[in-house]
């Protein structure tokens, strides 16, 4: 029987998860892991480039696997870890900074973007694609499931491959990143991509009052009730696609008029609610041990498979006496 093809994914443990995480990344990731050597990360490093504070970074750690399981991700079925427990990322993102270099770096539109928003430019911030890279590639991943907002760092994990390979010779697989056109790039409340940094966010798992809150400020035109709305500009009803269970329908009133904004809002936050309310047991439900039992298991495997890949990665750069 063929080898079953590796998935790999991360998400940062910098704050909650919004809608944008989920429909971009997890869900994709829930809905194909099955039939994939399945990998799912902790990016609590990568937090570490804006989070400052321990107590923080301990409960995102803690929420961020409770929300994969939540969406529905079994540890039976994917190695479910925390980046931060396993040094040969950090070892092996060492070496690919060895080999990229400043002017490379400094084209990352993430890195550029957020230094523009306000973001202290710290040297991890600059070096964290050859992290991620690193992330990927000791696990010699396939594919990458990813929003749009990642497609570059995916890209710059090929490079990175391909510059230890010619440098060493063949060691490292070029992943494919694997972003769905229709969620690569979810809206937050004001129209820009959904973002944690831009404050845009509706939140997967907080409130009801905080998916309501989040929900009634999204930004609309000032179409009285009874006119005509425009379903594809506007940013209700793109969320609408990704929760409403009569889309058509929906669709229909906008065009007649039979719907206002107000009316639009209030059911996109029912059709939220109904999607994540499964999930929020699961969720609540998971303490504190089996959350911290399934990171040591997932370390444990992860770990196992990095240390093999970086025992021939120092053999072949000559550290190994
Ligand atoms: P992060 O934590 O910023 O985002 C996690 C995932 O959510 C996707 N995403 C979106 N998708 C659609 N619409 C949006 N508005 C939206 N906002 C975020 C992101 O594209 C991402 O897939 N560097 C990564 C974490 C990481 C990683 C990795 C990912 C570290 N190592 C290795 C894949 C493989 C990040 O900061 O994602």
């Amino acid at each position: 029987m063929a080898e079953k093809k590796r998935l790999f994914t991360g998400l940062q443990s910098s704050g909650e998860l919004h809608i944008g995480n989920y429909l971009g990344a997890l869900k994709p990731f829930v809905e194909m892991y099955g039939q994939y050597d399945s990998m799912l990360m902790v990016a609590d490093y990568h937090a570490l480039t804006s989070l400052k504070d321990p107590d923080q970074l301990r409960k995102n750690i803690f929420d961020t696997v409770a929300d994969y399981l939540a969406a529905g991700v079994t540890p039976e079925n994917a190695v479910i870890f925390q980046q931060s427990d396993v040094p040969e990322h950090t070892e092996a993102a060492w070496i690919f900074e060895c080999l990229v270099t400043v002017p490379f770096l400094m084209q990352a539109h993430a890195y550029k973007d957020k230094v523009a928003r306000g973001l202290e430019a710290n040297a991890g911030l600059f070096n964290y694609p050859m992290l991620m890279a690193a992330d990927i590639l000791l696990y010699d991943t396939d594919i990458v499931p990813i929003g749009q907002d990642q497609r570059q760092h995916v890209e710059y994990a090929r490079e990175a491959a391909a510059k230890f390979n010619s440098t060493y010779g063949q060691t490292f697989k070029e992943p494919q990143e694997l972003i769905r056109a229709e969620v690569g790039n979810i809206p937050g409340v004001d129209g820009k991509k959904m973002s944690k940094s831009y404050k845009n966010t509706i939140p997967l798992f907080d409130s009801d009052d905080a998916i309501r809150g989040a929900v009634m400020s999204i930004t609309t035109d000032s179409t009285p009730v009874g006119q005509p709305l425009n379903p594809q500009t506007d940013i209700v009803f793109a969320l609408h696609r990704h929760f409403a269970k009569n889309l058509p329908d929906l669709e229909k009133r906008y065009q007649e008029g039979t719907i206002g904004y107000k009316e639009s809002k209030e059911l996109l936050v029912q059709s939220i609610i109904d999607t994540i309310g499964p999930m929020r047991e699961i969720r609540a439900s998971l303490s504190h041990d089996a959350v911290s039992k399934i990171l040591k298991q997932g370390a444990e495997a992860a770990r196992a498979r990095a240390s093999q890949k970086m025992k021939d990665v120092r053999k072949k750069i000559g550290v190994t006496l």
